[in-house]
């Protein structure tokens, strides 16, 4: 018998052609402007290293002691993650995880049988696709519609519901409109009887100084259905290289206590998470202002920049963000964005993520990262400015 792999596993190995212009433009030694940074250890992000460092060398971490769900102290530090959104979460209702990539994996198996359908919303984070194929779930989607403001298309999510719907993912803030849940549509989700997987990764990094009126900050804490609210030290702290994510879960007493057991059964099978991080959590969390305040003043002085400078080309427009690392310039669609972005990393080198990459498939749109360091970012902006003025 010949090999073969899954077919979960079978992808169409054509390198992108953006990918591959990019890898040109530095092969011929040009000084790319890179508008797509989203790793915050290499960004220029200040951290408190010596305290970092510190909690990652405690003695305790040399002794293994494995628990399913994650070391007690350390569920007590993730709970309390929670509180700072105004939501309570007990220490016994969070699991941890290596990252929250790996708790969505943990849920699909928990929630799912090979075949169920997960619903995710469009545009949205491109992983999600793997993720659930990894785990032979079927992805459908559920429109995130822009009218000045983006909202969830509830008709439309009603209607993508079928009998193999197993749980509705939301992205809050999203990845990459940069909106934030509404309360109203958390409450509609909440009467479609259906467990709703919330990643909630860049809650902490609002455009404002808080949550826009009307938005959720976290599902966590929800007193009916079942909702599991995801985060972890790769946004929270800047730290992906940490390996750390929690689930907290919350809803009706007893759906939540079955969860929590299903969990339990599956993280005990992988065992995960590593000690060190574990211990030093508490620590690492403590100490995480320097971090988060440094990428809340860039994102925001970024966000004002990019406007302020798109401004000299009107026929683009930056669309309203709401929290996040990143934002959306919509451009004049006699180009495709995938075109748009070839463009700008061959004529201009700058790079961008071009809107389809999100399953943006209305318009031309792309997507710039704002993390990015802000003199990189500002001239990359001008750049694409002068592009559309001068295509458009
Ligand atoms: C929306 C969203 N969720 C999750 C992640 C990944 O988080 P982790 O590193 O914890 O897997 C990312 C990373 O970019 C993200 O954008």
């Amino acid at each position: 018998m010949p090999t073969t792999f899954s077919l979960r596993t079978a992808r169409d190995d054509a390198p992108n052609a953006l990918f591959v212009a990019l890898d040109r433009a530095r092969a011929a030694g040009e000084r790319l402007l890179d508008l797509t940074t989203s790793n915050p250890t290499t960004a220029g992000i200040p951290h408190d290293a010596s305290a970092i460092l510190a909690a990652i060398a405690d003695p305790r971490s040399l002794v293994y002691a494995p628990e399913p769900l994650g070391l007690p102290s350390a569920r007590e530090a993730a709970a309390a993650t929670f509180a700072s959104h105004g939501a309570t979460v007990d220490p016994s209702r969070v699991a941890l995880t290596a990252s929250t990539s790996e708790a969505y994996a943990v849920l699909f198996k928990v929630l799912c049988d090979p075949g169920d359908e997960i619903l995710v919303p469009a545009p949205s984070y491109p992983l999600l696709g793997f993720l659930a194929e990894f785990e032979s779930v079927a992805l459908r989607t559920y429109p995130l519609v822009h009218a000045g403001r983006w909202h969830v298309d509830l008709e439309a999510l009603r209607a993508a519901i079928s009998p193999r719907t197993k749980a509705i993912v939301v992205v809050s803030p999203n990845n990459p409109t940069g909106s934030y849940l509404g309360e109203e549509e958390l409450e509609r989700m909440l009467d479609l009887d259906l467990p709703i997987v919330s990643d909630e990764v860049f809650a902490t990094y609002p455009m404002s100084e808080r949550v826009p009126e009307g938005r959720v900050a976290t599902v966590a804490g929800a007193t009916r259905g079942l909702v599991f609210a995801l985060s972890g030290l790769s946004k929270l702290a800047a730290l992906p290289q940490m390996k750390l994510g929690w689930i907290g879960v919350s809803g009706a007493e007893d759906l939540a206590a079955r969860a929590m057991r299903r969990l339990e059964l599956v993280l005990d099978a992988y065992l995960s998470v590593g000690t060190p991080v574990q211990h030093a959590l508490p620590a690492i969390l403590s100490s995480r202002a320097a971090a988060e305040d440094a990428i809340r003043a860039r994102a925001r002085e970024n966000l004002r920049a990019l406007r302020a400078i798109m401004k000299e080309a009107p026929s683009a427009s930056v669309l309203d963000v709401e929290g996040g690392w990143y934002a959306i310039v919509r451009v004049p669609d006699m180009k495709t964005d995938e075109r748009w972005a070839l463009d700008l990393a061959v004529r201009d080198h700058v790079a961008v993520q071009p809107g389809y990459f999100f399953d943006m498939d209305r318009g031309a749109h792309l997507v710039v990262s704002l993390l990015t360091p802000e003199p990189v970012f500002a001239e990359g902006a001008a750049r694409l400015a002068a592009r559309v003025r001068e295509d458009a």
